[in-house]
């Protein structure tokens, strides 16, 4: 499936992504705040195929993107969510997502990940078995925080515990929105 906003075009994972996911996931930031990604190319079959495969199945629970600009079609970053765990709100039962998002850093400060954010959300919500997606990012990440505020997202009263990555403590944050909240893009 692919998804067009006003300067964005997201397209399913494909398995020549791999040079590019792989680029994308080894920039600076990757080292810093993603240390789950794949950082050898030798591991990005691994990853796409599982993307790959999941999207094949009747019980699918990965949905990932890749971010391509519509003049162009140039790569500049991923976005994706997937299945967290089941939720009963106000006695309907649904699934809780997880989402992520990576771009690129020369195309940062741009307003491109809000963009394909509030598209993601819009399509996310529109599966009527989601309920509630959530994103964590690292505590001093405020330019991801600012990403989630702008879609309308809030911080979450039920934060997670800071966790120990190669001997150093990782403190994220959590914000979340539900499906009854999520105001849709004007597009
Ligand atoms: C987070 C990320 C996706 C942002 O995407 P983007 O398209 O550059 O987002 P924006 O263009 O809206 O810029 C981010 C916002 O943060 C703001 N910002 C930047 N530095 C900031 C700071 N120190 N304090 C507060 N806000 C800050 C920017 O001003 C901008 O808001 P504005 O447009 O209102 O000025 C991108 O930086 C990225 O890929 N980071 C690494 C991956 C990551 O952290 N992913 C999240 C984990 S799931």
């Amino acid at each position: 499936m692919q998804l067009i906003t006003n300067r964005l075009i997201l397209r399913e994972y494909a398995k020549n992504d791999k040079h590019n996911l792989y680029a994308l996931f080894t920039e600076k930031f990757a080292f810093t705040y993603e240390a789950h990604l794949p950082k050898k190319i030798s591991d990005m079959d691994v990853y796409l195929n599982f993307h790959l495969e999941n999207a094949q199945t009747t019980n699918r629970t990965h949905y990932y993107y890749v971010i391509e600009l519509q003049e162009t079609h140039e790569f500049i970053g991923s976005i994706g969510y997937a299945f967290a765990n089941e939720i009963n709100i106000n006695g309907i039962d649904g699934w809780v997502m997880e989402l992520e998002y990576y771009l690129l850093e020369k195309y940062w400060g741009m307003g491109y990940m809000p963009e394909a954010l509030r598209k993601i959300l819009s399509t996310a919500f529109e599966k009527n078995n989601i309920l509630k997606i959530f994103a964590q990012c690292h505590k001093d990440n405020p330019k991801s925080e600012m990403v989630m505020i702008k879609c309308g997202m809030i911080k979450s009263t039920n934060q997670p515990e800071p966790k120990k990555y190669n001997g150093v403590v990782k403190e994220n944050v959590r914000y979340e929105i539900t499906a009854d909240c999520f105001i849709p893009p004007h597009q």
